[in-house]
């Protein structure tokens, strides 16, 4: 059994369904279905019995010890998290206390439960982060290794970095056998329509406008998220102990550059009735404050040490993505709707 964390998430859900195929080892599912959790996400495995799905927060600390001495997990994969940059600023407190607060007491009950273990090495904790504690980049900067020092520079980037100081903290002092992955900006099914990726599909689709912060020129590194389940899982299985690993998808697309390349494959798959360009739709808006400039991740060390390279390129993901949400309108509809639909329609009317 392991015990996973932020399960009814997007890349949680995904790693579920990935795993699932992948393991015969059963999963118990965490989540405490905030606005950005979907039990529509894991409908195909819902009479599995590989899933159990478990509704709480990861705050919960009676919860948690229950879980652990009931299931006696092999391991936590921990996706739990808020995890939208702009949430994060207009509203920093969820962040401090699930990020934060939460990954404190999943820890707390890992180490109760770890130190009664008779055989320690039987057990893992691999924490899931992402690149932005290490800051923003210049142009000719080289990219984010293991090395970087940690410049978070949003809350929701500060809330990620403290809570991946102090799973390095309970291996430097408790011994708690952990790992840490840094990935970059993931894309791909089941992303809630507040993240650029499923943002622009969405607002493109229903003839809204295709917000761009600032000049759009800003980079990220893209990750079709099954390549970031499968290295999740390759660190699972073979990372070494108290250490990091940079996953990152060789990638970096300016994101004017990202929502040109959307509004193109859209005109293919799905052309606008009216024979005009979804590209017509963009609007520079403005910029995110204190956004950061540009993220790229050096993933050499999880290639040369694990064997693991993305499968994906920008181009074929991006292409499964928008096939993807064409054919899952359902699933679409149903996670706009309700406060989703208030909270959009005031932006992006
Ligand atoms: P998400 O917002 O889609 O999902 C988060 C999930 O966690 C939701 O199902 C939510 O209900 C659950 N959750 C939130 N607070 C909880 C709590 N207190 N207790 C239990 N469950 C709770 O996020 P995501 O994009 O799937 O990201 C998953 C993880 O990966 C996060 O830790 C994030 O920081 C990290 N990450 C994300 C990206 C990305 O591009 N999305 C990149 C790198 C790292
Ligand atoms: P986002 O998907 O929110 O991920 P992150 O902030 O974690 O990188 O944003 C990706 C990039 O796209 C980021 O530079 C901000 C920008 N962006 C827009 O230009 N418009 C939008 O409407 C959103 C949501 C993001």
């Amino acid at each position: 059994m392991i015990l996973v964390t932020g399960g009814a998430g997007f890349i949680g859900s995904n790693f579920v369904l990935d795993w699932l195929v992948q393991h015969d080892e059963p999963i118990v599912n965490l989540d405490a279905l905030t606005y950005a959790g979907n039990l529509n996400n894991l409908r195909s495995v819902e009479k599995d019995p590989r899933h159990i799905f478990v509704h709480g927060n990861i705050g919960d600390a009676a919860l948690l010890s229950d879980l652990f001495t009931r299931y006696k997990p092999s391991a936590v994969v921990n996706f739990a998290a808020e995890s939208h940059v702009d949430r994060s600023i207009h509203g920093p407190e969820d962040f401090i206390q699930t990020n934060i607060l939460g990954t404190f007491r999943l820890l707390e009950a890992a180490r109760a439960y770890w130190t009664g273990l008779e055989t320690k090495s039987d057990f893992r904790f691999l924490h899931v982060s992402t690149d932005e504690v290490f800051g923003t980049l210049d142009a000719d900067d080289p990219a984010f290794n293991e090395e970087t020092s940690y410049r978070p520079n949003s809350p929701y980037s500060a809330s990620k970095a403290a809570s991946d100081h102090l799973v390095r903290a309970y291996f430097h002092t408790y011994g708690l056998p952990v790992v840490t992955t840094n990935c970059s900006n993931n894309y791909g099914p089941l992303h809630f329509p507040e993240k650029l990726i499923p943002l622009v599909i969405h607002n493109a689709l229903q003839g809204r406008s295709l917000p761009i912060y600032g000049d759009g020129l800003q980079i990220r590194d893209w990750l079709y998220v099954k390549d970031h389940c499968s290295a999740i899982r390759r660190v699972l299985e073979a990372g070494r102990l108290g250490e990091t690993y940079n996953i990152g998808g060789w990638n970096e697309r300016a994101n004017l550059h990202v929502v040109t390349t959307l509004c193109a494959v859209l005109d293919e798959l799905q052309p606008r009735a009216d024979g005009k360009k979804y590209s017509e739709q963009i609007a520079l808006v403005t910029d995110r404050p204190g956004h950061d400039r540009r993220y790229a991740i050096d993933a050499r060390k999880i290639e040369a040490e694990l064997g693991w390279r993305p499968t994906e390129t920008f181009e074929s993901g991006i292409r499964k993505t928008v096939q993807w949400y064409l054919d899952n309108s359902d699933w679409v509809e149903n996670v706009t709707s309700g406060s989703y639909r208030n909270w959009v329609e005031k932006q992006y009317a």
